[in-house]
């Protein structure tokens, strides 16, 4: 059994190429409607204590078409004994009880890490606060992967929350395994890449750009990451309403783009990208999405040591 709380414990490139193996066996499998049943008698608990679209309902998705049963706690921090005073540690152990796997999502970073520590099963982390966000991360390498069929010698922009976006945070470390990338990063500057991420990079010699000049950025790019600015980080409303419109992406935009850059959204989108770009086949959020349920089904295969 493995828990999955960080970019960081992927440092090892085989274990993402097995991955990804195993997410593309999926994917042929459920073309052929042939999903081997491997997580039968399984239960997989999710437990989210902060919303969720995508990352809730595609594990679920993927448990169940996996052969696993689900049981969920969409609005933890309301509707589980965490309102009544309920520490973490007994929320995890009770759920031990129940579970073979726990999926779990939550406002405060590291918290996750602290569940895994009294957890006899394997615990994933679905976003810890502005920390983490793993699955969310490997899924969009294997995007990455998928679409420009390298995850070396790219140029990659990320635009908009870079200090509170933990998809991005994520992703950083799982690319910092592959040499001869470069990344611009646009956004206001008080959403600036936090300092030990830009370390990491220094580090490494990683070749990284910060600028507020998306025209520049976008021109020369192989993959636009957007992303929305993280509203529920802000201690003050007007702080967010002054740098929430920062980046919007047009079709104005696709000019500078190279035919075959694309972009991608961890989504939800509020005001990033106009809709109006999601028929050009650059637009690959949606396939992004898609690519989410069978890195999911191979995450939970791998977590649960099957
Ligand atoms: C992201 C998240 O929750 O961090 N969404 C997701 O999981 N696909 C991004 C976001 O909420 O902006």
């Amino acid at each position: 059994m493995l828990h999955i709380l960080s970019g960081k414990q992927f440092a090892d490139k085989n274990l993402i190429d097995k991955i990804f193996k195993l997410a593309n066996d999926f994917e042929l499998a459920d073309k052929k409607g042939e999903i081997p049943q491997m997580l039968s008698k399984k239960i997989i608990a999710c437990i989210f204590f902060e919303p969720s679209t995508r990352t809730r309902l595609s594990f679920e998705s993927a448990s169940l078409r996996l052969g696993a049963g689900v049981i969920s706690a969409e609005n933890a921090s309301v509707n589980s004994s965490s309102t009544k005073g309920e520490t973490i540690e007994d929320t995890i152990k009770t759920i031990n009880c129940y579970a073979d796997a726990i999926v779990m999502r939550h406002s405060e970073n590291g918290i996750v890490e602290k569940a895994s520590k009294v957890s006899n099963v394997p615990i994933i982390n679905a976003g810890d606060g502005s920390n983490q966000h793993p699955t969310q991360a490997l899924l969009d390498l294997y995007t990455i992967k998928k679409e420009k069929k390298s995850l070396e010698n790219l140029t990659i922009t990320f635009v908009g929350d870079l200090i509170y976006g933990r998809t991005i945070h994520s992703l950083l470390e799982l690319l910092n395994n592959y040499s001869n990338n470069k990344f611009y990063f646009v956004s206001p500057k008080e959403l600036s890449l936090p300092a030990e991420n830009k370390k990491e990079l220094l580090d490494k010699k990683i070749q990284f750009e910060e600028t507020q000049n998306l025209e520049e950025a976008l021109k020369n790019s192989d993959v636009i990451y957007m992303t929305r600015v993280q509203k529920e980080r802000f201690k003050n409303l007007a702080d967010y309403e002054k740098v929430k419109d920062s980046f919007l992406l047009t079709t104005e935009h696709l000019k500078y783009l190279k035919k075959d850059t694309i972009i991608m959204h961890p989504l939800p989108r509020v005001n990033e990208i106009d809709p109006q770009i999601d028929n050009d086949p650059r637009a690959a959020y949606f396939r992004q999405v898609k690519n989410g349920l069978y890195v999911r089904m191979a995450i939970l295969v791998l977590a649960l040591g099957i």
